[in-house]
C-alpha cells in the first residue's frame, strides 16, 4: 500500500502527533536525519508559485540525503495535454516520490491514484496540509499543547482555513472562524470535522471570535487562482488583524500567517511585526515539519 500526504483528514490523531513529535527531534538535531531519504529522488511539480514551499521542500529533501527534481509544470508534457493518469505512471518509473502544488484538488488526487509512488499535497484550491503541520509545530513550541486551546481564523474561508479545519478534531484545539457569509469555508470539510469531533464554530463578529483567542491567524485575501479580487477586499476589510483586534485576544495570545503576507490589508504591520507574531519561526517550521512528513511516507 503506497503512502501519501494528501490532507490532515487521512490521518489519525496519533500518527499526525508523531509527526509532530518527530519534526521536532528533526529540528533539534537535523545531522541525525541526514540518511533518510538516502539515493531517493523526488519530483517537484509546480502549478502556482512558491517561495517557502518550493525552497523548505528542495532543502528539506538535501538535508535529508535525496535529490530533489524541481518541475515547473508549463515544461511538462502535463501543461500540453498529457493525461494527469500517464504522467504519474511516467515518474514513478524514474523518482520515489511527487510534491505537487496544483490548482486543482481532483488533479491531485487523481495523480496519487495513478502513481506508485507517494504523492505530497503542497497546496491546491482545496487545501494546503503541509504548512498546517507547521504552524501545529509553530504553535506547540511557543505556548505547549494546542488541545483545549482557543485558535481564532480571520478571513477568507480558504484551502489554509480547510487544513485548520481538519486539524482540529485531530489535535483537539477550539477553532473559530470568522469570515463574511459569502467566504465561509468549504461546508463538506467543515460537516465532516465537526462530525469527527472537531469543536468549530461559525462567527460573523470580529471581536467575539478575537475574544480570549489563544491564536489568531489569517491568510491574505485574494489566492493564487481567485478571480475576484476587488469584491474580496471589500468583503473582507472587516476582517483585518490588527490592534484592536489583538488586544481582545489573550494577553498572551500569539499571531500566525503562512505568508506571503499584504499588509494593511489582512494584517497591519503592528501585528505581523510586532511582539506577539511568530510568522517567520512559522515559516522555518515548514522544513522541519515536512522532513517529518518525508520520513514518515519512508518509514
Ligand atoms: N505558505 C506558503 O505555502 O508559501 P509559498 O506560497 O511561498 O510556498
Ligand atoms: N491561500 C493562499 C495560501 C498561499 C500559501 C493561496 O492559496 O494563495
Amino acid at each position: 500500500m503506497v503512502k501519501h500526504f494528501l490532507d490532515i483528514a487521512d490521518f489519525t490523531s496519533a500518527q499526525l502527533k508523531s509527526m509532530i513529535v518527530d519534526a521536532k527531534a528533526i529540528k533539534a538535531n537535523p545531522d541525525d536525519f541526514d540518511q533518510v531519504l538516502k539515493g531517493k529522488k523526488i519530483a517537484m511539480i509546480f502549478e502556482k508559485p512558491s517561495t517557502r514551499t518550493r525552497i523548505s521542500f528542495e532543502v528539506g529533501i538535501i538535508e535529508l540525503g535525496g535529490t530533489p527534481i524541481v518541475l515547473n509544470s508549463k515544461d511538462m508534457q502535463i501543461g500540453h495535454g498529457e493525461t494527469i493518469a500517464d504522467t504519474a505512471k511516467v515518474l514513478s518509473r524514474f523518482v520515489d516520490a511527487i510534491m505537487i502544488r496544483a490548482n486543482s484538488h481532483e488533479m491531485v488526487l487523481e495523480l496519487a491514484k495513478n502513481a506508485t509512488i507517494p504523492v505530497i499535497n503542497a497546496l491546491t484550491d482545496r487545501s494546503h496540509p503541509c504548512q498546517i503541520m507547521a504552524d501545529i509545530l509553530c504553535y506547540e513550541e511557543h505556548r505547549g499543547t494546542l488541545e483545549g486551546k482557543n485558535i481564532a481564523w480571520f478571513g477568507d474561508g480558504n484551502n489554509v482555513t480547510a487544513s485548520w479545519i481538519e486539524a482540529a478534531p485531530k489535535f483537539g484545539f477550539n477553532l473559530t472562524i470568522v469570515s463574511p457569509e459569502e467566504l465561509d469555508p468549504n461546508a463538506e470539510i467543515l460537516q465532516k470535522a465537526i462530525a469527527d469531533g472537531g469543536n468549530i464554530t461559525i462567527e460573523r463578529d470580529p471581536r467575539k471570535a478575537a475574544k480570549n483567542a489563544d491564536c489568531i491567524v489569517t491568510d491574505c485575501w485574494v489566492s493564487m487562482g481567485d478571480k475576484d479580487a476587488e469584491n474580496r477586499h471589500n468583503l473582507l476589510a472587516p476582517y483585518q488583524v490588527n490592534q484592536e483586534v489583538m488586544k481582545l485576544a489573550k494577553p498572551d495570545s500569539i499571531f500566525m500567517h503562512c505568508l506571503p503576507a499584504h499588509r494593511n490589508e489582512e494584517v497591519t504591520p503592528e501585528v505581523i511585526d510586532g511582539p506577539q507574531s511568530v510568522v517567520f519561526d512559522e515559516a522555518e517550521n515548514r522544513l522541519h515539519a515536512q522532513k517529518a512528513i518525508l520520513k514518515y511516507l519512508f518509514d
